[in-house]
């Protein structure tokens, strides 16, 4: 199958992939490597593209009849949570914009169906285990970007007859190979080791959380767990009779912030103990996926556990 993967060079994009093309599909890469590695995917096709820019419409719909695209995984977006409350307004341009011309070119094409990378953000301060119906109040405009994308392309598949999937991704983590491993220092795992590489103590944002020790828990999910996950769901597409489908990525298990931070530690020789900072604002107290619907209906589960994941993170920075 030839899919067409926006964001294909970013750290859960290279991933998805390189399992497709280890598996014989042609993964066709539309990005603008603003924030992506284009080694990640040397040998593919791609294709470098501002979706948000205005004749991005017409430019994708070329390179989808060109490069015969059968469906899309698009994951192609703004993603840092204190930036979109910095820049709300460049945030629904990028995020919105950026969706409604896949949308666009897809029924410009014939394209049927699209895999749509959503997140856990759009659950906001839920605290505790959240499951798909779990009321969604996006507590920042990049959830809320997400949680409208959902919007948007439930509606057009309703009207246009595409089939449609959203992953609500958590806290996704780990290497699946060591030369992709995520050099972006965004999330607690990154931002601990460039801590400690920095020869700085590691930062816990609060301690006095109403979880067992008081850190923050969320659902660490393996990005090769992940990338499997949107294969899955690409394959089931065909067969999906409803316009769009819901599904939770996690593991259904929570792991601590101090956790997070002492499988980190006990991997090293004399890394410095971590200090407590204040709270970030913001931060829920515990968000877990409740990650039984796609078990149901695809028989999909994740195979890595938090343990797997650190040791990925320790093997890439082996290489
Ligand atoms: C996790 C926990 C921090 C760094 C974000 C996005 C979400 C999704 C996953 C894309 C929090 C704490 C962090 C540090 C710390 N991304 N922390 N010290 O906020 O759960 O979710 O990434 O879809 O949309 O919002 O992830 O990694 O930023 O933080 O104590 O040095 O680690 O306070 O409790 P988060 P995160």
């Amino acid at each position: 199958m030839r899919v067409l993967v926006t964001g294909g060079s970013g750290f859960i994009g290279a991933h998805i992939c390189r399992l497709l093309v280890e598996r014989g599909d042609t993964a066709v890469i539309v990005d603008d490597f603003a924030s992506g590695v284009r080694a990640r995917v040397d040998g593919m096709p791609a294709h470098e593209l501002d979706l948000a820019e205005p004749g991005a419409t017409l430019a994708l719909a070329r390179v989808m009849r060109d490069e015969g695209v059968e469906a899309v995984i698009h994951l192609a977006a703004r993603k840092q949570v204190g930036e979109s409350v910095a820049r709300p307004l460049w945030y629904h341009r990028q995020n919105g914009g950026a969706l409604t011309a896949v949308l666009e070119a897809m029924l410009a094409t014939g394209v049927r169906d699209l895999v749509f990378s959503s997140s856990a953000a759009v659950y906001g301060d839920a605290d505790g285990i959240v499951a798909e119906d779990s009321p969604t109040v996006p507590v920042n405009p990049y959830g809320e970007t997400k949680l409208a994308g959902e919007w948007l392309a439930a509606d057009v598949a309703r009207a246009e007859g595409l089939r449609v999937t959203s992953l609500r991704y958590f806290n996704v983590a780990g290497a699946g190979w060591p030369d992709l491993a995520d050099t972006a220092v965004l999330n607690l795992v990154p931002m601990v080791l460039a801590q400690l590489d920095a020869g700085e103590a590691p930062q816990v944002f609060g301690d006095d959380y109403a979880t067992a020790d008081g850190t923050c828990v969320r659902d660490f999910v393996h990005v090769r767990d992940l990338a499997d996950a949107h294969l899955a769901v690409l394959d089931a597409l065909p067969r999906q009779t409803e316009p769009h489908r819901v599904y939770n990525i996690g593991t259904g298990i929570g792991s601590s912030v101090r956790e997070v931070v002492e499988g980190i530690r006990s991997r090293l020789t004399d890394a410095p103990a971590a200090v407590t900072r204040p709270r970030r604002p913001g931060d829920p107290a515990a968000v877990v996926a409740d990650v039984s619907r796609i078990a149901d209906d695809l028989g999909w589960r994740a195979q890595h556990d938090l343990d797997d994941i650190l040791d990925s993170v320790f093997a890439a920075r082996a290489q």
